[in-house]
């Protein structure tokens, strides 16, 4: 069995992050959003990967993501020159998958535990494709599923209008080689794709096997920044596990399961878990409440946070007002400025948003 991850696409949706770069390597608790789904596909025991790249951000998923080996896996990088849908994304993939069977797995999207469960039902049962649902309050945004009491799929329809259920398609699907015929069989939907939820409609007409899995775990799909933060707390919550490589100084209050970083250096600074920070952050006079991921070489001072995502670099310096549910981009600044008359100033990317107080 083989693996694709998608990781290609534009990325609007958690604009201004992915103006510099792919969404899909937005950390989540310090390490990609894409490598997660790496990890799992290599658990499970796949080790001939290919990823689906886009021509903007193709070299900087490649330069962080390697060779593989990291994962104990093979990746071979594959350029779709637009995003013409996650069908489209399969049929360039055809010659390195070949015949095989093979998992998707779209790479902006986090799903709990192990794909084993998923294999084995694949297998045991011999099927073309088997796709993974989740209850969802916001069908409307998803493929969705209708399916008969026995969990049997009859139709599937990519975000419809009026939700057939509340069973919303997963990104994970497996599938045998039979999905190259029905991909070869359906026409770009409505939005210029061409649609996977098409392609196993069609197998499901041709009377191929079809079936589904409900996923009972947490699943979430990063695609905006209120994604992003419970991606963080879900991740913070469950798997982080207490590590202080860092320096801490005596005056400094560390509770709860703290991960710190080779370099970094924590100063007069109270840390509440569970809370992620990289390397060579610096930390001085600070608050760092639950829930919240603080990126590489980020400098912290004066200021009070919890539940939010701070990337690479960034600098908050003298901010006397708590900081909450906030993504904060790479190397952006926020200062309180010296300068009369008090007021705020700004220099803001675009896209981005503000809430002051
Ligand atoms: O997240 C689950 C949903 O993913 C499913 O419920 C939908 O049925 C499925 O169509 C898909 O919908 P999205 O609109 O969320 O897909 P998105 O455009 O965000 O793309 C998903 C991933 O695939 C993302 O990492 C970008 C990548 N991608 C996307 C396209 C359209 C590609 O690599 N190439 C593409 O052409």
């Amino acid at each position: 069995m083989k693996a694709i991850v998608l990781s290609g696409g534009k990325g609007t949706r958690l604009r201004p992050l992915t103006y510099t770069g792919a969404k899909q390597l937005v950390p989540v608790a310090n390490k990609p959003i894409l490598w997660y789904g790496l990890e799992a596909i290599a658990a499970c025991g796949i080790t001939e990967i290919g990823i689906i790249i886009s021509p903007e951000t193709g070299d900087e998923v490649k330069a962080k993501t390697g060779d593989g080996s990291q994962f104990g896996a093979q990746i071979t990088y594959i350029l779709q020159d637009q995003p013409a849908g996650l069908a489209h994304a399969v049929k360039i993939a055809q010659p390195f998958l070949g015949d095989a069977p093979f998992v998707m797995y779209l790479g902006d999207n986090l799903v709990e535990g192990c794909l084993d469960g998923l294999v084995d039902q694949f297998k045991t049962n011999t099927l073309d494709a088997l796709t993974l649902l989740c209850e969802v309050p916001n069908p409307t945004a998803f493929g969705v599923a209708e399916v008969d009491k026995t969990g049997r799929i009859l139709r599937l329809v990519e975000k419809p209008k009026v939700p057939p259920s509340n069973l919303a398609l997963v990104g994970v699907y497996l599938f045998s080689p039979k999905i190259h015929e029905a991909i070869a069989q359906i026409q770009p939907s409505a939005r210029g794709e061409l649609e996977i939820t098409d392609a196993i409609q069609k197998l499901i007409d041709l009377n191929h096997k079809v079936e589904a899995f409900k996923l009972r775990g947490w699943w979430l799909d990063t695609g905006k920044k209120d994604d992003l933060l419970e991606a963080n707390r879900l991740i913070l919550d469950n798997y982080l596990q207490s590590s202080i490589r860092g320096d801490v100084d005596e005056r400094s209050q560390i509770s709860g399961r703290v991960e710190i970083g080779e370099g970094a250096k924590i100063v007069n600074s109270t840390i509440r878990g569970p809370v992620s920070i990289g390397r060579h952050c610096h930390i001085e006079n600070c608050f760092i409440g639950p829930y919240s991921s603080i990126a590489d070489g980020v400098t912290l001072v004066e200021t009070d946070l919890e539940h939010s995502v701070v990337l690479q670099q960034a600098k908050i310096v003298g901010i006397h007002q708590r900081i909450v549910d906030s993504v904060i981009g790479q190397r952006a600044n926020l200062r309180v400025a010296p300068q009369r008359p008090k007021a705020l100033r700004f220099m803001i990317g675009d896209d981005c948003q503000i809430d002051l107080a």
